[in-house]
């Protein structure tokens, strides 16, 4: 520790971001250890609890961030995030110096009218003006929340009596979150209520048989309760048709959700920004600010297109100790199922005073831009295929060494390239599947990545896919 840190940690922690943030992105993206040996390193520090110390502290702090991936770096390419933009990070500082609480007014008066103020800028940007919103915990939060929405608008008496007799049905395509699968389960429906749609050849779901699924449950008695739509899914990046989708929510009387978590961003795209074409027609929105957007996590929203629907189904409980003031409250803790709640939106206040729209647009468009560069490189490499048409940041592709067909052993091949240079270091990317397919999932998210780490990854790609074809010869 440095001795100065004794009398003011904040300045060691000001030295500390700066230093940790250059060496964020430089050297091993991540220095892979067991788990057993990363415990026994904090053995020496549980032993000396209660010392009050500043040098145990900073001792943690430096074991923390020596053993954390460094997802920041260029070349770590594995979620549906990478990287944070410096306002945003900056912003998530100071929400906790300030430390408060979204539920009243009284207690968080600043940071009220500054999350009233995103979500309404957003959603003006989103086509969504005039929709009611809540800031969440996350794009699953979301979805939970759109599905408990639904229920009550779909089932009058749920609020009251639960689902009762009633046999609520939730559409959601094979390709969509998991976060839908837990949401049905946290509702108390049952997964059995969950109909999982077929999606087609490009990853979108099928609406033909969607249609025959609605109408078989209707004819079998069923409630059909919420379709859930998704804007970028996780693994393909695919986007639902959702003008088709609000025509069947229409027709079958239910929910339509639009689960824009990842593909919410395309926004700001100037030429992907169609695939977003009738989510303005969705009952509700979410998006992910943590993701395409650089925000430190979490900051997420979801949006409503009818007004009174959140106080309707989220209000009720003790009004005995908080929410006094009724009648001209600004409160926004009614209308969430939370009762402490982070200031998400600070984060999001500082990214958008600094970069604007249009900062947002430049970095969207790169991100497709690079990963155009990406795809191109697959195509180029004969041993490279794409295992999905790009619809945006997410480029799936695999390699295939000469003579191997068969699915089990290719997927074994890529599974070992992925897994040797994450054990390097080298670079860290996510590997998924596409049926009984795996597929290396590339995703473009990082505001510091440039082309040439691009071309970096696939060269790195290519070279230990070489060693391992050889070795397997
Ligand atoms: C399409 C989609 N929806 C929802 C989620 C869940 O988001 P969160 O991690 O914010 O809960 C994800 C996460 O990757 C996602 O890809």
């Amino acid at each position: 520790m440095l001795e100065s840190a004794q009398t003011s940690p904040y300045r060691e922690l000001a030295h500390l971001m700066s230093e940790y943030r250059k060496r964020q992105r430089e050297g091993e993206v991540v220095d892979t250890q067991d788990y057993h040996a990363l415990r026994d390193k904090l053995a020496h520090l549980k032993s000396r609890a209660g010392g009050e110390t500043w040098s145990d502290i900073w001792e943690m702090v430096d074991h923390y961030l020596d053993d954390s991936v460094k997802t920041a770096h260029p070349l770590y390419f594995n979620q549906l995030w990478a990287g944070q933009s410096e306002p945003a990070l900056i912003g998530g500082v100071i929400e906790l110096l300030a430390n408060t609480s979204m539920y009243t007014f009284e207690v968080a008066p600043m940071a009220t009218v500054v999350e009233n103020e995103m979500r309404a800028v957003f959603a003006e940007q989103l086509g969504l003006s005039g929709w009611e919103s809540q800031v969440t915990t996350g794009g699953s939060n979301s979805n939970f929340l759109a599905l408990l929405l639904a229920l009550n608008k779909t089932l009058p008496e749920y609020k009251n009596a639960g689902i009762g007799a009633s046999q609520p049905r939730v559409y959601v395509s094979a390709e969509a979150h998991y976060s839908v699968d837990k949401a049905v389960m946290m509702a108390g429906l049952g997964l059995g209520a969950l109909v999982k749609v077929p999606a087609d050849t490009r990853g979108a779901m099928d609406c033909e048989a969607l249609k025959q699924l609605l109408e078989q449950d209707k004819a079998n008695g069923k409630t059909p309760c919420l379709i859930v739509g998704t804007a970028g899914t996780t693994v393909r990046g695919a986007f639902d048709p959702f003008t088709t989708l609000a025509d069947l929510a229409n027709e079958y009387q239910c929910w339509l959700h639009v689960d824009g978590a990842w593909g919410g961003a395309m926004t700001y795209a100037t030429d992907e920004r169609k695939f977003l074409t009738g989510v303005e027609r969705a009952d509700s929105f979410s998006w992910d600010a943590h993701k395409m957007l650089g925000v430190p996590l979490m900051c997420s929203l979801l949006y409503v297109r009818e007004s009174g629907v959140l106080a309707r189904s989220f209000n009720l409980g003790d009004t005995s100790y908080i929410f006094h003031d009724d009648a001209d409250s600004h409160d926004l803790g009614p209308s969430s199922l939370q009762c402490g709640r982070r200031v998400d939106m600070f984060k999001m206040w500082l990214e958008y005073l600094f970069y604007g729209h249009h900062g947002f647009t430049r970095r969207i468009d790169h991100f497709m831009q690079l990963s155009a560069l990406a795809e191109r490189r697959v195509e180029q490499e004969s041993a490279l295929e794409l295992q999905a048409d790009r619809w945006i940041n997410n480029i799936c592709f695999r390699y295939r060494p000469a003579g191997i067909n068969d699915t089990e052993t290719l997927n074994r091949f890529n599974q070992t390239v992925r897994d040797r240079l994450k054990a390097a270091g080298s670079t860290f990317v996510n590997q998924a599947y596409i049926g009984d397919e795996l597929t290396i999932r590339l995703i473009i998210a990082n505001i510091d990545v440039v082309a040439s780490d691009i071309t970096r990854f696939f060269d790195l790609w290519m070279h230990e896919s070489r060693q391992l074809e050889q070795e397997w010869q």
